[in-house]
């Protein structure tokens, strides 16, 4: 179903402690606002940090994501964390396909199938991350890429699976660089997403699925960019790590 979404990928930040103060904070910043039905906050701690996020947040409207997992049910593979493990904890939503994942840990494509498939076998719903290079886009190549990376990705799936998907747009270029996209630029390719699920699926699918807007999101851009028709909230990572920032964007949605 299609929400409002506010997620925040605090990424490689926060240990324990700082972990719980974020989220009681957060709390404590939250209490004052009021949330319509249709919206959803999350937060996307590191692994080690999961269990305490589930449990700090229990009670509250804050739900919790994992940044990444690990494509095999379970095995020989030092260091990786799987889909068991996230649902384990209670963690209902995971994050995959990050650009950072991408380029760091060269995630790719094939790689990215093998994820899907063992987070919906999980029951695990998915914020799916995409974007261009800022190469691709001055060579105006953007829509191309997008299509490409979710089709390779996620077109193998069955209609009745884009229950558990939620997009998340996030041009490299304007990740962690001060630099957003306009909301235009936003509006323009979140429209093309919908278009691109409904030739692929149908409109009803296209129009109930959540695309949300992730790159250099903050209190003072974030509301021109959820104006926008088919932005449906943000991918936050930098303007996460601050409860009253956090909150600032939420209160945009
Ligand atoms: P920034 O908001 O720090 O640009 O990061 C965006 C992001 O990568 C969220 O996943």
């Amino acid at each position: 179903m299609r929400h409002k979404i506010v997620a925040g990928n605090w990424k490689m930040n926060n240990n324990l402690i700082e972990t719980e103060e974020l989220i009681k904070d957060l709390k404590n910043e939250l209490k004052t606002v009021k949330l319509s039905e249709e919206t959803r906050v999350i937060i996307a701690p590191s692994f080690v940090n999961l269990h305490a996020a589930t449990k700090t947040t229990e009670e509250s409207l804050i739900e919790v994501a994992a940044q990444n997992m690990h494509f095999a049910e379970n095995g020989a593979y030092t260091g990786e964390v799987s889909a068991a493990m996230l649902t384990s904890l209670e963690v209902k939503t995971v994050i995959l396909g990050h650009s950072e994942r991408r380029s760091y840990f060269n995630e790719a494509d094939d790689i990215l199938v093998k994820k899907v498939n063992t987070a919906l076998n999980n029951e695990l719903e998915i914020i799916f991350c995409f974007g261009e290079s800022l190469e691709d886009r001055e060579q105006d190549n953007h829509f191309k890429v997008v299509e490409s990376q979710l089709k390779n990705a996620l077109f193998h799936l069955k209609s009745s699976n884009f229950t558990k998907i939620v997009l998340a747009y996030e041009p490299v270029w304007a990740i962690g660089t001060g630099k957003t996209a306009s909301a235009d630029q936003a509006q323009e390719m979140h429209s093309f997403i919908r278009k691109l699920l409904a030739t692929q699926y149908n409109q009803e699918l296209a129009n109930s699925v959540s695309i949300l807007y992730g790159g250099s999101v903050k209190p003072a851009n974030a509301e021109e960019i959820f104006s926008k028709p088919d932005v449906d909230g943000g991918l936050i990572g930098g303007a996460s790590l601050k409860a009253k920032d956090f909150t600032a964007i939420i209160k945009a949605i």
